[in-house]
């Protein structure tokens, strides 16, 4: 599936940068293929816009924002946060601002990030009950981007087959290679996904996991949010919870910003919020490396027989049948890369 093909897919909500960068300024991000421009309105919520000046096209990403407006870098045009031009500085004060405007997208800050939606969205934004639960805290872990697709990374997350082997050097057990059945449930927006797995719990881990026995057991309750967010639940037998949070925010085809960000209901004190993010960025370079190797043309529909499958992949077989209903209820087919 090529993601920037897919109409239905700019319906959804997406992460796509944190809502602190754009204090410095307004930035680009392409989404779905979309070049667009984020920027702070005058009430300090984010706008997002169609990255091109209705002048001369200039992007407007290259200008800077003034009392809530943006200002292209070009000429210095300024529009607002709906993205109606509001003033031409070479007029004349009684000449008439044109009736112009560049696109406007769905915008809003949640989680400590903007997220865009580029068409009507189908859904809110999906809820985390322990962002307002005081006993958790919540940490800001990664915005990177990754040279891969959306569908890659969200099957992974629900593959307990490559534990064993991506993750040896770190919680795998190149001994164990059986994986834990998941208990899937499906449900209007995705799936809950449950599966107790043993993990290994190195030294560096201690903290972690609340334990310094030489393995762990992980209590996993995820969640898959179509189309390419996820929610990775981990109870430790402690109680201590570690819940990490993602969007695979599709920039095109064949490259992703994965924002992560973590939940846990310890303190800084029991441990600290750099060791955990340490940690976690360890592991996903091992799911990093190895992803990136795979084609990001990740094929849904089932007919197309372009690669074999075993039962651990059950979750991501669901996933690609979901987005296969998906288009076909939206009027789409899939559309792939030529072999
Ligand atoms: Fe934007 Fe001229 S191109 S003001
Ligand atoms: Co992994």
């Amino acid at each position: 599936m090529l993601t920037t093909q897919q109409k239905v897919l700019r319906r959804f909500w997406y992460a796509v940068i944190p809502v602190e960068d754009l204090k410095e300024g307004p930035k680009a991000f392409t989404l779905l293929g979309e070049d667009i421009v984020l920027f702070l309105g005058p009430d300090g919520k984010p706008a997002a816009l169609k990255d091109r000046c209705c002048h001369r096209t200039a992007k407007l990403s290259k200008g800077w924002c003034k009392e809530g407006h943006i200002v292209c870098g070009y000429h210095g045009w300024e529009y607002d946060q709906t993205g109606k031009l509001a003033h031409v500085p070479q007029f004349p004060v009684q000449q008439e601002v044109p009736n112009l405007s560049t696109p406007a997208f769905h915008c809003q800050e949640k989680y400590g990030y903007v997220w865009v939606a580029l068409d009507e969205p189908l859904a809110p934004i999906f809820d985390v009950a322990e962002d307002t639960d005081a006993s958790f805290r919540r940490i800001p872990q990664f915005y990177e981007v990754w040279n891969t697709s959306a569908l890659r990374l969200m099957e992974n997350s629900f593959d307990n087959a490559h534990f064993a082997f991506v993750h040896k050097g770190t919680f795998g057990q190149l001994d164990q290679p059986l994986p834990e059945k998941y208990e899937i449930k499906e449900t209007d927006y995705g799936f809950e996904a449950e599966t107790l797995i043993t993990v290994a719990n190195p030294p560096i881990q201690y903290k972690i996991s609340g334990t310094d026995a030489p393995t762990t057991k992980r209590h996993m309750r995820n969640k898959w949010y179509m189309p390419f967010c996820r929610r990775l639940d981990i109870e430790y037998p402690s109680g201590l919870r570690h819940i990490i949070l993602n969007s695979a925010t599709p920039i095109d085809d064949g490259h992703i910003m994965v924002v992560q960000w973590l939940y846990r209901n310890d303190t800084e004190a029991d441990c600290p919020a750099q060791l955990l993010i340490d940690w976690d960025f360890k592991i996903t370079r091992e799911d990093k490396d190895i992803i990136e190797s795979t084609d990001f043309d990740t094929p849904i529909d089932m007919g197309r027989r372009a690669e074999a499958h075993m039962v651990s992949d059950k979750p991501g077989m669901i996933m690609r049948k979901r987005l296969m209903d998906l288009l076909q209820k939206h009027g789409e087919s899939e559309v792939f890369r030529a072999a």
